[in-house]
Formats: structure tokens, C-alpha cells, sequence
């Protein structure tokens, strides 16, 4: 069984791709600080998988912890690298504590990488980096934009700092650039626990639909798309988990061909944020009030995935429709207490 750092692991993506290392027979090791995720998830990981993760309470950003973690776990075959801070208008408020946080972590990480001789690592980069693309669907090949908030640029930071490392070290770099992954696991024991209002679309029309909030308020109703409101290709997170399990078994298979890969994971669809609430309403039987309201600085107007890399080189697509993320979006709402 190898032994695979989950960094942010009981995280929303974090604890998805824990399952679904258990699943194919990886022992993971999830390490996070509990800053944004309850240690509770190691009982819900244990209820649908039978088996307890082991799990490390450390700050990523405290290099002597970071190196005493590696020291305690010499049989560590790969690193999936999901910690970061992560809300966009927080980022633009405090930059200082999203720039130390997300890069001091990820230098801390690769060098205990390269002091203890781990090779590959899974990277959780995004669509972001993209900003408005010139063109769609989105290749990996279209130019990096500026980015409009310092979370993103967080994400293009870290890519640019792996590459370099990947160059100068012999450390495996796959960074996987995720669009808007969304839903839950299929048994509603997991998922994302927005604190205070949402920011994201889903758990603002979930808490909607459940008479939580009045009203969903759409971002901007006059963009240059077909109904107006903006187009994102949304993903389902047990697909998003997967693609990292496929990246992992790419690396350990010695198949990477190129020291730094990056791949887009979404579903090469694109949806309005109307086709989402329609779609939602057809999925669940709710109805969710909605407003259309100003544009929201920094969005833009559509991005979604050329998926043909991550197919042809990964093996991996993604498998779960609309209908399974509004299913698990609904029953995991359902079970959350506000
Ligand atoms: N939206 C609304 N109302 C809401 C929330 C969202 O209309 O209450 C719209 C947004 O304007 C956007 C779409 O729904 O068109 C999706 O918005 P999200 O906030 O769910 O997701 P984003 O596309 O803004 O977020 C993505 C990634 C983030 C990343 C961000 C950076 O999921 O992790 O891009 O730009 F930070």
C-alpha cells in the first residue's frame, strides 16, 4: 500500500480524493491545520470507507513541523497538494496572509520533497489562471492572464515555483488547473461547509431552495452569452478526486513524460448561471428565487475547459452529470445545520 501526503486533506476536494485513494488501495496520510474543516471528517471518511485515514494536525507554513512529518514518515511515495486559504474577496483584503500562507506552505513542502527524495506531486492549480480567455474552449496552451485577485495569483505563483523546482530538482510536477467543481459525495456524510454566507453559486442556491436566503442574486444578466448571465463548466468533486488518482497513478507508473505536466479538469461544457438554476429546479423539484443583480467584480464572463490532455494523456473524463451534482448538493444541505 503506498503512502500518499494529502495536505489539506480533510478539505473539501482533500477528503473526496482521500475516498478515493482508500478506494484504490493508497493509504493516504491527510495532514491540515483544522483552519477551514472540522477533524470530524475523519470519522465520516472512516463510515464510508471503513478505514480510519491517519491524520497530522500541522502548519504548513512551520518548516521545523513540516520537516519532523517527513521524518516521522520516511515511506511517503507521493504528495497531493491541495492546502491553501481560498476565498477571493478575504484575498484582496488581507494579501499578506493569502501570499504567506499559500506560497510559504508550498515552499516548506517541496523542500522537505527534496531533502527527503519524494518525487511526484499533484498540484491543485485553477481555471483562474486563465482569467477572460481570448478564446474557448480554454487548452492549457492559452496564455496566462493577470490575475484579478491575490488568491489567484497564489495559484499562479505556486505553478511558476514548481515548474522552476521541477527544472532544477528532479521533482515531478502535475498541476491540475480545476474549473468549478461542485456536489458531493453520493452518501451525504461529506461535503463543503460554507462559514457564513456563501460566496460560491451552489451552497448560496442550496441554502436559497431551502428558504435560508430570500433569494439567489445573479452577478451581471448582461453578458455577451445566450441568456446573459455568466458560463462556467462545472464539475462534479468525486470526478475532481478521481482525476488526481489518475495524475498519482500516471506519476507512480513512471508514464509523466515531462517533469512539469499541467492539465485542465472540467467537463468541456459550459453553463449559464440560468441553465444552473433551471437545471437545479428539474433535479430536485425546488424552486430557487432569484434576482439579477450587478456584475460581481473580477468575474469573467466565460471559461470552460478543452478537456482532450487530461483524456488522451490521463485517462481521465469526467462521468457525473448535472443531475448527480444537484442531487448531492441537495442532500448534503439537507443535512446541515445553519
Ligand atoms: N454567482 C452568482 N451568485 C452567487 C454566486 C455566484 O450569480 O451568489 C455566479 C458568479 O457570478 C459566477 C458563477 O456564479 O458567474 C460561479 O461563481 P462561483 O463563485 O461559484 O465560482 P467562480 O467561477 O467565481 O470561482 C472560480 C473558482 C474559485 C476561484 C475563482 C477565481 O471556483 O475557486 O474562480 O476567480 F477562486
Amino acid at each position: 500500500m503506498k503512502k500518499i501526503l494529502v495536505t489539506g486533506g480533510t478539505g473539501y476536494i482533500g477528503s473526496h480524493t482521500a475516498i478515493e485513494l482508500i478506494s484504490k488501495g493508497y493509504q493516504p496520510l491527510l495532514i491540515d491545520n483544522l483552519s477551514n474543516s472540522k477533524i470530524e471528517r475523519l470519522d465520516q471518511i472512516q463510515k464510508i470507507t471503513g478505514v480510519r485515514p491517519e491524520f497530522v494536525q500541522v502548519e504548513m507554513c512551520d518548516g521545523a513541523a513540516m520537516r519532523s512529518l517527513f521524518q516521522a514518515h520516511p515511506d511517503i511515495a507521493a504528495v497531493i497538494h491541495f492546502a491553501a486559504v481560498l476565498q477571493v474577496g478575504e484575498s484582496v483584503e488581507n494579501p499578506l496572509f493569502y501570499y504567506r500562507n499559500n506560497i510559504v506552505s508550498t515552499l516548506n513542502l517541496l523542500d522537505c520533497m527534496k531533502e527527503f527524495k519524494v518525487k511526484p506531486i499533484v498540484f491543485s492549480s485553477s481555471c483562474t489562471v486563465y482569467g477572460n480567455p481570448d478564446s474557448l474552449p480554454v487548452t492549457e496552451f492559452a496564455p496566462i492572464k493577470e490575475a484579478v485577485s491575490p488568491y489567484g495569483n497564489t495559484k499562479k505563483m505556486c505553478e511558476d515555483i514548481l515548474r522552476d523546482t521541477s527544472k532544477a530538482t528532479d521533482i515531478d510536477v502535475i498541476s491540475l488547473r480545476y474549473f468549478n467543481p461542485i456536489g458531493n459525495h453520493a452518501s451525504a456524510e461529506i461535503g463543503e461547509e460554507p462559514h457564513g454566507i456563501p460566496t460560491h453559486l451552489i451552497p448560496y442556491l442550496t441554502q436559497t431552495a431551502r428558504g435560508i436566503r430570500p433569494h439567489l442574486n445573479i452577478f451581471g444578466g448582461d453578458y455577451a452569452t445566450h441568456d446573459g448571465t455568466c458560463i462556467r463548466d462545472y464539475l462534479h468533486v468525486v470526478d475532481l478526486a478521481k482525476a488526481h488518482i489518475a495524475a498519482i497513478e500516471r506519476q507512480l507508473s513512471k508514464k509523466q513524460e515531462k517533469q512539469y505536466e499541467v492539465y485542465n479538469i472540467g467537463t468541456g461544457i459550459g453553463y449559464s448561471v440560468l441553465d444552473m438554476v433551471q437545471a437545479f429546479e428539474k433535479a430536485t423539484g425546488k424552486a430557487v428565487p432569484y434576482q439579477i443583480v450587478d456584475r460581481r467584480a473580477g468575474d469573467v464572463e466565460a471559461v470552460y475547459a478543452d478537456t482532450s490532455a487530461a483524456s488522451e494523456k490521463l485517462g481521465w473524463k469526467a462521468e457525473l452529470g448535472l443531475e448527480d451534482m444537484f442531487r448531492s448538493a441537495w442532500d448534503w444541505e439537507l443535512k446541515l445545520e445553519h
